[in-house]
């Protein structure tokens, strides 16, 4: 048994592609859907899994512009990119000019291939020093922010947004405009505004509103779910591409639904229990292998869980495997889970890594 991807569909099977990509600087973003940035959960081993499967854009976790100033090897681990990995983003955070140029000119030097601002995150801490989903009330330190990180590197500055403060506030028009205006290449939007948090559904209208104001590429973003949902979001906003989060944890095999779709491809199968306990324990080992065994073991905790979704006994294996916090007992628990009465394959030499 190979270490491959969910099996990809017959070539005579082509058909035109809803979205055909777009360029970005030197880059082809092709197939034009991105993994998006999630605080604590992408880190290197989480994007490597997912490079296994349709997606055409990487991105960091947010990465603040003070922590980049202190300096940590926290921080630095959180911009580690996998050789390879291109195209790829980093992101960064932060209101102070000076600070985010800083960071954007490290966020160069560690390979990234574009630098991504994060003008979206709604957590208290970040929005209390007026960074993330706060800095869009404010549309002149946004234009400001992004003039001097444009003027600060020589790669393609992206942005990252949601759709305004609040709903009586809503600014998505304006700060696409002032983006494209100021020298962003390409905008996400995520289809909520700040006050929402997580709650309600995102409006991939408002998606398309950005979309209608610019002609820079807009990524849309918020609730896929499927490869369905992707082209709903595409027929609704008109974006040039999709941004997936949630919905991949545990399932990046919903990337390579999503890119048959895009393909105007069928469905592809779901993947067997023997493909999905060879990802898990590719994904535990690397885990391992980047954080070591010890860090590993806990977020182990929160990533197999999570690939159980849907399946037969799912709830009691979260029960059991919450309980179990020694490296070798949680592979076994995983693995007797995952395969049942099937037995594994895999090679762990395979996978170059050393624990
Ligand atoms: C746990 C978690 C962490 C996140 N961290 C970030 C982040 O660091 N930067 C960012 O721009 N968005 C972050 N987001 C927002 C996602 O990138 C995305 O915009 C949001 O989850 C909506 O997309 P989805 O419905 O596909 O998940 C985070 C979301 C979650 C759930």
């Amino acid at each position: 048994m190979t270490l491959q991807a969910h099996p990809q569909q017959d070539e005579t099977q082509q058909t035109e592609p809803v979205l055909p990509g777009f360029t970005l600087g030197d880059f082809e973003i092709n197939p034009p859907i991105a993994l998006a940035p999630m605080a604590g959960i992408t880190d290197l081993p989480f994007r490597r899994i997912c490079r296994r499967f349709g997606i055409g854009l990487t991105v960091t976790e947010m990465i603040a512009s003070r922590a980049v100033e202190f300096g940590s090897e926290r921080t630095e681990r959180m911009a580690e990119l996998d050789p390879g990995e291109s195209p790829v983003s980093i992101q960064i955070a932060g209101s102070n000019s000076k600070y985010v140029v800083d960071a954007a000119k490290w966020a160069v030097d560690h390979g990234a291939n574009f630098v991504d601002i994060n003008m979206g995150c709604p957590v208290k801490k970040i929005v209390k020093q007026v960074a993330g989903s706060a800095m869009l009330r404010d549309e002149g330190l946004v234009a400001r922010v992004i003039d001097a990180v444009v003027q600060g590197v020589d790669v393609p500055v992206t942005l990252k947004i949601r759709t305004g403060w609040d709903s009586e506030s809503k600014n998505v028009e304006n700060i696409a405009r002032i983006a494209e205006d100021n020298g962003i290449q390409m905008l996400t939007v995520h289809g909520r505004t700040r006050a929402q948090m997580f709650n309600g559904q995102a409006s991939w209208e408002d998606i398309g509103l950005a979309k209608a104001a610019v002609s820079i590429p807009v990524i849309g973003n918020g609730d896929i779910i499927d490869g369905a949902s992707a082209l709903e979001m595409i027929r609704q906003s008109g974006c040039d591409g999709v941004m997936v989060g949630r919905a991949v944890q545990g399932n990046p095999w919903m990337l390579d639904e999503v890119h048959a779709a895009i393909m105007g491809l069928p469905k592809p199968e779901q993947p067997s229990a023997e493909e999905v306990w060879e990802v898990v324990l590719e994904h535990m080992l690397h885990l391992a292998d980047f954080h070591g065994v010890k860090r590993a073991s806990k977020l182990v905790r929160r990533h197999v869980p999570w690939y159980s979704k849907g399946l037969r006994g799912s709830a009691d294996f979260r029960g059991s495997f919450q309980k179990v916090f020694e490296w070798d007992a949680q592979v076994e628990t995983a693995k007797a889970y995952f395969l049942s009465d099937i037995h594994h394959s895999i090679d762990p030499q395979r996978l170059d890594i050393a624990i």
